[in-house]
Formats: structure tokens, sequence, C-alpha cells
């Protein structure tokens, strides 16, 4: 049997930046500098800009300061020029462009838009390199700086996982607006989507929509950074909890996308997923989306040191009503009802 043949067009390559917000944006930066080996690359403003060492543009992540901790917008980068502006054009049709951004630090112009549920991305194509100092030049030419000696360092961004009013909806526009392919997905018993997993190219998913269990989505989920290296996830956990940061769960498989993870809360409340192994790459062009019926969301996981917490299908942030999450910092309570505080202030 012939697959038929479908001509696939691929105008996004990858998640280039991530807009972080945090109320304590030392504590973050702290967090991704001197725990995870990010490196600090610029300021501006309330932001602070950094990378992995494996990053290959200015910065890929900047934490912002704001009141209560979220998702600024994810910048995604176009295959080429032509590409950017076949997507501007389709982002246009659909009612949810804002318009043309420019001046972020190391991105050349970029369009902003909003998903339907009022998550803020954007698009964009020109970005500087990062040129590393000689004395951090790699042996390994095709590593972008030598691997940092400081705390357990994480290559690279990896994929963003937004909390969704409607996943069908947003998973649509991901679609059709920005030509992104389904991966896999979660079908609950009465037809709606739980969850899911699409890629920009060939990685098995470079966003995740899922099913927001309390709001009314666009919350961010997580954002995940990638080791590569399995074994870099039990060094992490070491560090982390030894700093005083409380691992949500780890370690353990998904059986969607086959990456081996760990989440824990930054410490401005944003959820963080560290990825082992990168799971697997889609090669085949006749690709079909893999569909995880309900009674088989058990087996999602394949096999874990510590389960899931129930608060792992509600809790994003901003943060939508109680929890009992914690970070080790001293970030009061906000009016949602958010309790925070943990160690250092207990
Ligand atoms: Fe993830």
């Amino acid at each position: 049997m012939y697959a038929s043949a479908e001509e696939l067009v691929f105008d996004i390559a990858e998640l280039a930046s991530f807009e972080l917000f945090s109320p304590v944006v030392d504590e973050t930066v702290w967090f991704f500098r001197d725990l995870l080996g990010m490196i600090e690359t610029a300021r501006s403003g309330d932001s602070v800009y950094l990378r992995g060492f494996e990053d290959p543009y200015g910065h890929s992540l900047k934490i912002t300061h704001r009141d209560t901790p979220g998702m600024g917008h994810a910048g995604w980068r176009a295959n080429s020029v032509p590409a950017l502006h076949r997507r501007v054009e389709a982002i246009e049709r659909s009612g949810l462009g804002r318009g043309w951004v420019e001046g972020e630090v190391g991105m050349g112009p970029a369009y902003e838009f909003t998903t339907p549920d009022g998550a803020v991305q954007r698009i964009g194509f020109e970005v500087a390199y990062y040129e590393p100092p000689a004395e951090q030049r790699s042996v390994v030419l095709n590593r972008v700086q030598r691997r940092p000696l400081n705390g357990v360092p994480i290559r690279r961004l990896d994929h963003l996982n937004l909390l969704s009013r409607d996943v069908t909806e947003n998973r649509r526009f991901f679609a059709e607006q920005l030509g992104f392919k389904l991966s896999e997905h979660i079908l609950f018993s009465d037809d709606t989507e739980g969850g899911a997993w699409l890629r920009a190219m060939t990685r098995s998913h470079d966003i995740a929509l899922v099913k927001d269990g309390v709001g009314g989505g666009g919350r961010l989920h997580h954002v995940a950074f990638l080791y590569g290296n399995t074994q870099h996830l039990m060094d992490a956990c070491d560090v982390l909890t030894d700093n005083g940061l409380e691992i949500e769960a780890a370690m353990a498989s998904h059986a969607i996308s086959q990456a081996q993870f760990v989440y824990v809360l930054e410490p401005g409340g944003n959820r963080i997923e560290l990825v082992g192994s990168a799971g697997y790459q889609v090669t085949d062009p006749s690709w079909q989306p893999v569909v995880w019926a309900q009674d088989a969301i058990d087996d999602a996981i394949i096999w874990y040191g510590s389960e899931l917490p129930a608060e792992f299908d509600t809790y994003g942030t901003p943060v939508v009503g109680p929890t009992n999450y914690r970070t080790p910092n001293r970030y009061a309570a906000t009016e949602a009802g958010m309790i925070l505080g943990g160690r250092a202030s207990v």
C-alpha cells in the first residue's frame, strides 16, 4: 500500500527564542546561569538575555521582570524571507496579527501575533549569530562554544508547551497559519482533543498544546531545554535539590515524543522541563499522527521515578487558583492564591 502524496512545506525552522516573565529576575537568572550553565549575553531595560552553549544565536532566553510569572512571547524563526512573508500573510488572514516589531536585541524585524488563546508569538528570519571569544572556542568545531564549567549546562532551547482552552482550535491555527505538522495527539472519548504535539521540521515536537484543566488557556505549561544526554538529568536533579529547588517530577520518560525528562519550577514560578534524550525524529513524509485514546493515557509515561502530581494538569503561569507548589524564594502569595515562599522563607 502506498501513502498518498501531499506536498509538504516547512516554513518554520525552529523555536529560536523565548521570553519568560519573572517577578524575581535575579533569582531566575541565577537558576539558568549558575545551575543550568546558560551564558548571559546582554541586559536591556528590565530584561536579561541568555543562551545555552549550543544555541547558535545571541540569545535563546530573555527573562523580563513582571509581577506575575508567565510567557512573554515565543520567537519562531522562519526558514527564509519568502517563508516568513507567506506566514505573515496567513496570520493576517486569521485576524490575529499585531504587526511588525523592531529593535529586539540580536533580532531583525519580527511579526507579532497571538494564538487563538491570546498567547503572544513572533516570527522572524534575521538573527545575529553568537561569536564566542577566542578563549571560549571549542575543539569540537560544530559546537558554538566550549561547554561551560558551571552548573550542569543545558545545550539549547528545545520546545514549549501551552495550556489551551480549546486544543483543536489552537492546533488548527498552528497547522494552517504556520504550517506545523501534527505528530501525536490525545483524543478523549467524546472526540475532543486533550493534547497535540506539533513539529516545525523533523523533531517530534516544537510545541505542545494541552487542555487547560482550570483556566481559559494561553498560559505557559512549560518551556523545555535540551541536554541530549539523559545522564545529565541525574546530575541536574542533584544540583537543583542541593540549591533548594523542588523537583516536580523526575526522572521519567514520555511515551509521547519518547523524551526523557525532569520538571522543576524555577524561582519565579515557571515550570521548566529539562530534556535528556531528544526523542524521535519524523523523517517519513507520509507520517500519520499517532492517536492516544483516553484509555491509553496511563501509558503516556512509560517509566518514571516519581509520578506526575495532580497539579501537573492544572498548574501553569500565570497561576490560576490555589496551588501547593513552592519555590525557594520570597515571592509572596498573590491575589490568585499562589502559595510560594518555600524553604528560604520558612
Ligand atoms: Fe515538554
